[in-house]
């Protein structure tokens, strides 16, 4: 399969590449932003992994990956890229920060979607795989909001995905972390980090292989799996 990953180069994303490039007749495409060094590395060590240098703020770079994608001849998108979070209460939050990340990331993903779903509709076969977190289970995380509520517009963009093609054999389905430890969340006091440990059931945090395996099922899998959210928060908080 033709892969395509957005943030592949760090972090879960760095993963994903991993284990779908290492699977036979895959050919994976991953963008990077700031970590150059890293998908140099990748590119070395995994001969059908691609690098694209795709910086979401500059709409050149998005523009340059729009034209590039039918040459990709893709079967899979997986939207993983995610700015810097922003925590603040509510009240205090400044709102450029919602333009910001609307406009920076929601956008530039809208538009990779939408030219995935154009391949994906000439080949009668596509699967969309959208990351989103458990922030928008259950309570959310408090200072959480904003981030919280562009993952919800994803989850709610992937089912109207699902709905929209699923008649084109395209699925569209989501997988939902719990805190992993990556540059996203270096931001985070070790106190608190080690505190979430301590209160997890199985005494440990979630590990972006542990992820990564739940993306590369989802890659796999029959396209009679559709609309779904794929929850690993070890059971804490049930739907
Ligand atoms: N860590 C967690 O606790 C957690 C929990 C639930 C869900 N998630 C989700 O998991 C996904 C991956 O995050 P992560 O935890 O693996 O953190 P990460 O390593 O920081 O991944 C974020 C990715 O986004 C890319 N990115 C950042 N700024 C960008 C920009 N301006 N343009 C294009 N790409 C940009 C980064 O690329 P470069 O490194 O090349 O800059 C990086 O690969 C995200 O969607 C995140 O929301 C994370």
């Amino acid at each position: 399969m033709n892969i395509l990953i957005t943030g592949g180069a760090s972090g879960l994303g760095f993963e994903i590449t991993k284990v779908t490039a290492s699977q036979g007749g895959n050919t994976v495409y991953f963008t990077y932003c700031r970590s150059e060094k890293e998908a140099n590395v990748i590119v070395k060590s995994l001969p059908h992994a691609k690098a694209i240098k795709c910086d979401f703020r500059k709409a050149a770079d998005i523009d340059r990956l729009l034209e590039d994608m039918p040459g990709m001849d893709l079967d899979v998108l997986i939207n993983n890229a995610a700015l810097e979070i922003v925590e603040a209460h509510f009240h205090k939050m400044d709102p450029n920060v919602f333009l910001d990340h609307f406009t920076n990331l929601m956008v530039p993903t809208v538009q990779i979607t939408q030219k995935a779903i154009q391949i994906f509709r000439k080949k009668k076969f596509g699967k969309i795989i959208n990351i989103l977190s458990t922030a928008i289970v259950n309570k959310p995380p408090v200072g959480m909001s904003e981030y919280a509520a562009l993952k919800s517009y994803l989850f709610s963009l992937s089912k109207s995905w699902a709905a929209e093609n699923a008649n084109f054999n395209i699925t569209s389905n989501c997988v939902s972390p719990d805190f992993m430890q990556t540059k996203l969340t270096e931001y985070k006091d070790p106190r608190l980090v080690e505190l979430y440990a301590q209160s997890h059931p199985l005494k440990k945090i979630l590990t972006p292989q542990e992820v990564a395996d739940s993306v590369f099922f989802l890659v796999n899998c029959s396209q009679q799996i559709n609309g779904i959210n794929l929850i690993i928060n070890s059971a804490q908080g049930i739907l």
